[in-house]
């Protein structure tokens, strides 16, 4: 999605914003640019493709002595990628200048109404819009802040802007609404991005924006005020504990393999302090004060909403509590939910500012029922608007294909289930629920057990890419919790290689996509030494029958005649899972590696989705 940055210091301008775009760009975009003033006229720069376009076109031009600029990454969705639509826009007049995030779902009858005043259009996009409906107020509010929330009122749906004006080449303004904005409070230069890493070379003093948030800026100041009526809003700076280290590939080639191999870490980091002393007891005093559920809504997307699916069986086996799983973009158009008092959502998401996530969040508030979030960015909007968070500590997950973020979302789930398993507590049940000191020992156990098994897993990664290379599709076989591993593992690839590939129930296949299998069409079976093998194996074998080539990933002494028999450590089940993510994602990401795509950018997708 696209990425804003707004800059007033004391340096050159330019290279801030620039640099800070680059660190924005795991976030997916295809157009770029900057804008600041020079001889009190905008200078704006723009440029279809990489950053590495526009920095060339910014070689060319003097940028040194303005200490104030803004700068976007564009992911496009109104107007297809091209430099008439990539940001910044200016208003007709030339006097404003405009970088967006997010979309103005009421901008075609606000186009219509500027057009009727004479404003004439140059791209197809909502912002250039914005831009001259911002120029039309101040006719009445000379004032632009004043003009700026007047336009911003009569804007419907999500933005994330930054405002720069001709005639005061050393202030920017920002604002926010349902999309992520952070200022950062330097020391004699301030900023505003859409994500900490935009700025945190420079100061880890952050303000997280709250929607409706609109601020004025200039290297020595800032004020902040409520957009409705235009006052004062304070809000205290926090300190951002974490550093651009954390942020960066320390070695690795990309950083999905750098993300990949963080996970026993993130394992770590995810238990500190939620296991009591004993060893026999969760501990998430962000819940203390909620009842456990008796009903639990699981609403998500993408892997967030895979890590959900897996979930499920965790809480349903061990906590005993019914779980529904929800994708978020699908819930959000139902009108069918009412929650009863000791029903309970859980949203589940990454970047906590997905679009469909916040909008189901904000739905199942409206209608009765508690929410808690389960989050790695701090501050994010669904980690402020949920009655509670759970953080997951994965740390900057900053290639666009999730990987340990839905490790450790993994991990918390597990936690969950033990948590309230301990609070569901019922005599008739507990002979039936697994004991808990038993799957609280093999979860501590597993953060060193997975480092010891990652090299050698990547270097069976490898061979089979190779081996596999020329398949264009792909199917991803499991049963029970290894179900929604198959989803993962398919999304991957896709995701990432551009080869077709679909996950199914390892029973639902001859319900149809067996009509698919030959012998240029390979399938991912995962077949886990557990009770579920043996049907699991006749699923493979039924495959074969077809002439269907078979990678087979599991973990004990199996009599598996696949073609490909990946053998992995093994863990209990459904723990197994912990492995079993690890491998899938190894394989997608050497199958992209070797094909030559773009690991962590890859086409078409962004990182945080905060549209529709
Ligand atoms: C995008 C990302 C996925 C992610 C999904 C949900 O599609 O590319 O990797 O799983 O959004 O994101 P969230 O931040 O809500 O977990």
């Amino acid at each position: 999605m696209c990425g804003i940055i707004g800059y007033a210091g004391c340096r050159p301008a330019v290279p801030v914003v620039t640099e800070g775009l680059h660190r924005l760009e795991y976030r997916g975009y295809d157009s770029a640019g900057v804008a600041f003033v020079r001889d009190r006229s905008f200078c704006v720069i723009r440029a279809k493709g990489r950053l590495s376009a526009l920095e060339e076109k910014l070689a060319a031009v003097q940028t040194a002595t303005s200490t104030c600029a803004m700068g976007h990454t564009r992911w496009a969705t109104h107007g297809v990628p091209a430099e008439r639509n990539a940001h910044p826009h200016c208003s007709n007049d030339n006097s404003l200048a405009i970088v967006h995030n997010g979309i103005i779902e009421n901008f075609q009858e606000l186009k219509a109404e500027l057009a009727e005043k004479g404003y004439v259009f140059h791209s197809e996009t909502d912002t250039e819009v914005l831009v001259n409906l911002i120029a039309e107020c101040r006719k009445d509010e000379p004032e632009l802040l004043r003009a700026f929330a007047a336009a911003l009122r009569r804007a419907h749906g999500a933005y994330a802007v930054c405002l720069m004006e001709r005639n005061a080449p050393d202030t920017f303004y920002a604002a926010r609404m349902s999309a992520p904005l952070i200022f950062g409070v330097g020391t004699g230069e301030n900023f505003a991005a859409s994500d900490i890493p935009a700025f945190l070379h420079y100061t880890r003093k952050v303000i997280f924006l709250d929607d409706g948030d609109i601020v004025q800026a200039t290297a020595k100041e800032y004020n902040m005020f409520r957009l409705e009526d235009l006052e004062p809003v304070a809000h205290e700076p926090q300190t951002v504990l974490w550093d651009m280290q954390a942020a960066q590939k320390s070695g690795y080639k990309h950083y999905m393999l750098k993300e990949i191999f963080e996970q026993p870490r993130v394992m770590t980091e995810a238990l500190a302090g939620r296991i009591s002393e004993q060893g026999d007891t969760v501990l998430l005093p962000e819940l203390d004060n909620l009842p456990a559920p008796a009903r639990l809504y699981i609403v998500a997307c993408g892997t967030s909403w895979h890590s959900a699916l897996w979930g499920r069986h965790l809480l349903e086996d061990w906590a005993r509590v019914p779980v529904q799983v929800e994708l978020a973009s699908e819930f959000r158009h139902r009108d069918n939910f009412l929650f009863k008092k000791d029903e309970m959502v859980l949203v589940i998401s990454q970047s906590g500012e997905t679009a469909d996530t916040l909008a189901a969040l904000r739905i199942a508030k409206e209608r009765g029922a508690t929410v808690i979030g389960l989050c790695n960015v701090i501050g994010s909007s669904i980690a402020r608007e949920a009655a509670a968070v759970l953080y997951t500590r994965a740390g900057p997950e900053i290639s666009v294909a999730s990987t340990k973020a839905m490790c450790s979302q993994m991990l918390m789930l597990a936690l969950l289930a033990l948590y309230w398993q301990a609070r569901r507590h019922n005599p008739d049940e507990s002979s039936r629920c697994p004991p808990r000191r038993q799957w609280i020992s093999a979860l501590v156990s597993l953060p060193p057990m997975l480092g010891d098994a990652l090299s050698a897993m990547h270097e069976t990664a490898r061979r089979l890419s190779r081996k596999y290379a020329q398949a264009r599709n792909f199917f991803y076989l499991g049963r029970g919790h290894c179900f929604p591993l198959a989803l993962e593992g398919a999304l991957k690839l896709k995701e990432l290689s551009y080869i077709h590939a679909e996950g199914y129930a390892a029973g639902e296949m001859k319900h149809g996509p067996i009509a698919l299998i030959d012998s240029a069409f390979p399938t991912f079976a995962i077949a886990l030494d557990d009770p579920l093998f043996p049907k699991t194996k006749s699923n493979i074998m039924e495959v074969q029958a077809r002439q269907g080539k078979v990678i087979a990933l599991t973990n004990g002494e199996t009599d598996l005649a696949a073609d490909d028999v990946w053998t992995i450590p093994r863990l209990p089940s459904p723990l197994a899972g912990f492995v079993v993510l690890p491998a899938l994602q190894l394989f997608s990401y050497e199958m992209a590696d070797y094909l030559g795509k773009d690991v962590d950018q890859p086409r078409n997708l962004a990182k945080s989705v905060t549209v529709e």
